[in-house]
């Protein structure tokens, strides 16, 4: 297939304009077939406004067959057909536009449109896909009603589905059949989907408040029947959750989902038709973590809510993307906070903006929650908009408190539905529910990178004074930001401090400087200690001086239980980072002790095992090496950072020894498997004190290991060992991990976590392993999540090969981008984006990573998403 040119042109918001046509109903027929499905499109359009423009559908990829106005059929003089356009000339004010075309799903390895997976047709049409099916004003703000007609072989085929409700089914006269699909509510092209395959349907129902029963349906293939149980149950859970925390009630007869093996992102929340990336579907005890349980519980959730915040009320171009994503992904963190730990819920949800969204802001590609221009728009399906977007949502939330912020979000479906609206529209209505001033708030949308807080206070004759000064983004040009600030005051035995009577309060912080004065009881200027940000209220980072004895405080008293772990790994990052400066000045580890407070403050999370495992797990886990990375901004110590970190955890493994391997044994679990919060949370200590224990490097661990591989009846307990040895480098670990893949050869998505295991093994062998493993029979590049799982694991998890100073590593990458690009630009351009960082690295390491980049680049082939990103990447 032909890639896309490098010049795309760069769209901008500041030119939208509504379009010159609207499309009131479209009625489509596929006769589908691998190489030759034919499409033939009836739509009912309008002129939009008085202009004598020509009507300019978009369309890529395929054949055009035939096109007729008001039943006459068009010469060649009437219309002009380019790679990417069909323009129509004398376009009545109302006309009916008939079109017919062929596409070639078998040959689409692009996952975009209309393809094949597993021998199944399946379609994804976010953004632009559309286009590549049938000519349309493929853009969000065009709502129509549609008609679908599926005809196929009715053995290949048997299931037929597309959006809406299903009104009619045939056999027709030649082994075909078809079916028919009615969807009531206008939408705009995105959300368009249809599925034809051989799959198994396992059904349930859901009763909606006001009575209305709701058939569910989930289709897999046949073999994957017996792992649905969790997804539905995940549906059910979020339908009624939506009905209970929004009053918003689902709004069709049918709700279907479809699990498929190709797929470029999680899923997708096609109307009534969500489809899914096979992973966020299915589970059970032996083939799935809790890591995927929870993964799954989350993305189904997410598709669901989208049917209001997204299908319902839509964005009206796409850099009013973060207008759907940042509000659904806050919907699916709270929904996944009231399921199981709300705690845990947000640390999670903090690191991976931390790692992600906070990197992505401080490289080549960071760009505003709303972005101002972009040239591919799939590229901006970015952490920034998803995450930093929910981040702004909570924001929103917790300044209007959540009975103001409900009114708010009741003013909005009520007043937009059936539209396709803008971030402006959104925060209006939360201007309009509550006597706040939003304009400045406006700015979390409009300005890339992340504010600072620099926090002093002091202490004077019962009076407590805090300070906060904003050190903002250039881009800000020095406007402040308008926050909200989560704030408490401990003394140094851990008792929480009275600021006027109050415990705790949430500040408004809106200047560039700005101070607070609060009467306290204390009479002694003993030790106070701030609490700040506390439940990461806002996306920022605080800087503060803490003493090691103050995070001491609050690591151990913090009624906070989000700063708690925060505040304990705060002391960890100094203790690392302290460690690895100086192994960089002295160039080699070094020997000094455990500093005291700090294996005391672990110590004493240790003893709190019993009472919230999943808490206690989150605390003890080490920093990242990326994370660690991040705190560098030249010269990133690759070696220091990997050696420093293990050391630590050897250090406190040793010195914690025989209590960690108490805690082992104490949660030990029998009976059967169950994705539940408390036994989760045991599992992921146990993980975490394995991976401690096997540190340590001694057979007594490495043998624990081993039988917890040997005899664990469910997959987190059995990939858990395997961690553990990786940990351990010992030789249990090639026969483990022998054993494994003889057990699961046959299953990609197990054999993802074997791929990505191995890929992240930090010993010499990495990369001859990983271009080994590309040979194995159940790798294939053309499948994302193998690709994700073996490739992207080793650019983005194993940073100490993957920086090997040779340059191997690098060139490697550059080389399998390359393939993928000819293949899958979308997947090319993600991987891409570990290429981001090379200004960070020493002159040799930037040298060759930035050559890896211009050697991807510099291809007059190259796809646009990739070289908007390596073009970006280069500077
Ligand atoms: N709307 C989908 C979701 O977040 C994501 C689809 C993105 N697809 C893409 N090709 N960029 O739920
Ligand atoms: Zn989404």
């Amino acid at each position: 297939m032909p890639s896309a040119e490098q010049s795309a042109v760069e769209i901008r918001l500041e030119d939208y304009t509504p379009p010159d046509f609207l499309i009131d109903t479209v009625d489509l027929t596929f006769d589908l077939s691998p190489s030759q499905t034919h499409v033939r499109s009836q739509m009912k359009i309008h002129r939009n406004g008085v202009h004598d423009r020509a009507l300019v559908l978009n369309g890529e990829h395929m054949t055009l067959l035939s096109v007729q106005v008001d039943g006459r059929a068009l010469t060649e003089n009437q219309y002009v057909l380019t790679e990417t356009t069909l323009t129509i000339f004398d376009v009545p004010d109302q006309a009916h536009v008939v079109i017919e075309n062929r596409i070639d799903p078998a040959s689409n390895t692009a996952l975009e449109g209309l393809y094949q997976s597993a021998g199944n047709f399946c379609t994804q049409c976010e953004p632009e896909g559309f286009r590549r099916i049938t000519y349309f004003i493929d853009r969000p703000d065009v709502l129509s009603r549609y008609t679908v007609t599926l005809i196929a072989e009715a053995d290949l085929y048997p299931i037929l589905l597309s959006n809406g409700n299903p009104v009619a089914a045939e056999k027709c006269v030649d082994g075909k059949h078809m079916a028919r699909w009615v969807d009531p509510h206008p939408k705009p092209s995105y959300l368009f989907a249809l599925v034809a395959g051989n799959l198994t349907r396992i059904t349930d129902e859901f009763v909606t408040q006001s009575g209305k029963t709701v058939e569910l349906g989930i289709y897999v293939e046949a073999h994957n029947a017996d792992r649905c149980d969790h997804a539905m149950a995940s549906l059910k859970h979020a339908m009624r959750w939506d009905e209970q925390v929004y009053g918003r009630e689902y709004d069709l007869d049918v709700f279907n989902i479809v699990a498929v093996d190709d797929f470029n992102m999680g899923a997708m929340e096609n109307k009534g038709l969500n489809v899914f990336n096979s992973r966020y579907v299915l589970a059970k005890p032996d083939t799935a973590t809790d890591g995927d349980y929870a993964g799954i519980e989350s993305v189904v959730a997410h598709e669901y809510f989208h049917n209001w915040s997204g299908n319902r009320v839509t964005c009206r171009d796409w850099f009013q993307l973060s207008l759907k994503e940042g509000f659904t992904v806050f919907r699916d963190q709270e929904f996944s906070a009231d399921m199981g730990s709300r705690a845990v819920k947000r640390i999670a949800d903090v690191n991976l903006l931390r790692q992600v969204q906070f990197a992505e802001d401080a490289g080549p590609q960071a760009h505003p929650v709303q972005p101002k221009a972009y040239r591919e728009i799939n590229n901006f399906y970015t952490s920034t908009v998803y995450n930093k977007g929910a981040e702004v949502v909570r924001m929103l939330r917790n300044l209007l408190g959540a009975d103001t912020f409900r009114q708010g979000t009741d003013l909005y479906f009520d007043r937009f539905d059936g539209q396709a609206v803008t971030i402006e529209d959104f925060v209006s209505c939360m201007a309009e529910v509550s006597d706040l001033d939003l304009a400045e708030f406006r700015q979390w949308y409009d300005v890339a990178g992340t504010p600072k807080l620099l926090v002093r206070d002091e202490y004077l004759e019962g009076q407590y004074i805090l300070n906060i000064d904003q050190m903002v983004p250039e881009s800000a040009k020095g406007h402040p930001y308008m926050l909200p600030f989560g704030f408490a005051l401990f003394d140094e035995a851990g008792q929480p401090v009275l600021l006027d009577g109050k415990a705790e309060h949430i500040l408004i912080v809106e200047q560039l400087s700005q101070s607070w004065t609060f009467s306290i009881e204390k009479n002694h200027a003993d030790l106070l200690v701030p609490s700040l940000n506390r439940g990461f209220t806002a996306p920022v980072e605080v800087q503060y001086d803490y003493s090691d004895e103050a995070l001491g405080v609050l690591s151990r008293a913090d009624t906070d239980a989000f700063n708690r772990w925060d505040a304990f790994q705060r002391r960890i990052q100094r203790c690392l980072l302290g460690r690895i400066r100086m192994a960089m000045d002295v160039g080699s580890v070094g020997e000094d002790a455990l500093p005291e407070d700090l294996s005391k403050a672990f110590g004493q999370l240790l003893l709190e095992a019993a009472q919230d495992p999943m808490f206690v797990a989150e605390c003890i886990a080490l920093p990242s090496e990326n994370y660690l990375a991040d705190q560098f901004d030249h010269d990133t110590p690759v070696e220091w950072i990997h050696h420093e970190r293990a050391r630590l955890r050897q250090q406190l493994a040793a010195e914690w020894e025989s209590t960690l391997q108490l805690i082992y044994q104490s949660h030990d679990q029998d009976g059967v498997y169950r994705f539940e919060s408390r036994a989760a949370g045991q599992r992921q200590l146990r993980r975490q004190v394995l991976s401690y224990l096997c540190s340590l490097k001694r057979s007594a661990w490495t043998q624990l290991a081993k039988e917890q591989f040997e005899r664990a009846d469910n997959m987190t307990e059995s990939f858990n060992a395997l961690v553990a040895l990786n940990v351990s480098d010992s030789a249990e670990f090639e026969h483990v991990l022998t054993a494994f893949e003889a057990r699961w050869r046959h299953d990609p998505l197990v054999m993802d976590k074997w791929f990505a295991l191995q890929a992240q093994r930090s010993d010499e062998n990495a990369l001859a392993r990983v271009q080994g493993l590309m040979e194995h029979p159940t790798f294939s590049i053309k499948n994302p999540n193998r690709v994700r799982a073996l490739i992207g694991s080793f650019a983005r998890i194993n940073p100490l090969r993957f920086h090997d100073s040779s340059g191997s590593g690098y060139q490697w990458l550059a080389d399998r981008i390359i393939e993928l690009d000819a293949m899958n630009p979308q997947i090319a351009a993600r991987m891409a984006s570990v290429f981001n960082t090379w200004k960070r690295f020493d002159g040799n390491r930037a040298a060759l990573m930035r050559a890896a980049l211009k050697k991807i680049h510099d291809r007059p082939d190259c796809s646009a998403d990739l070289a908007e990103i390596t073009g970006k990447a280069l500077g």
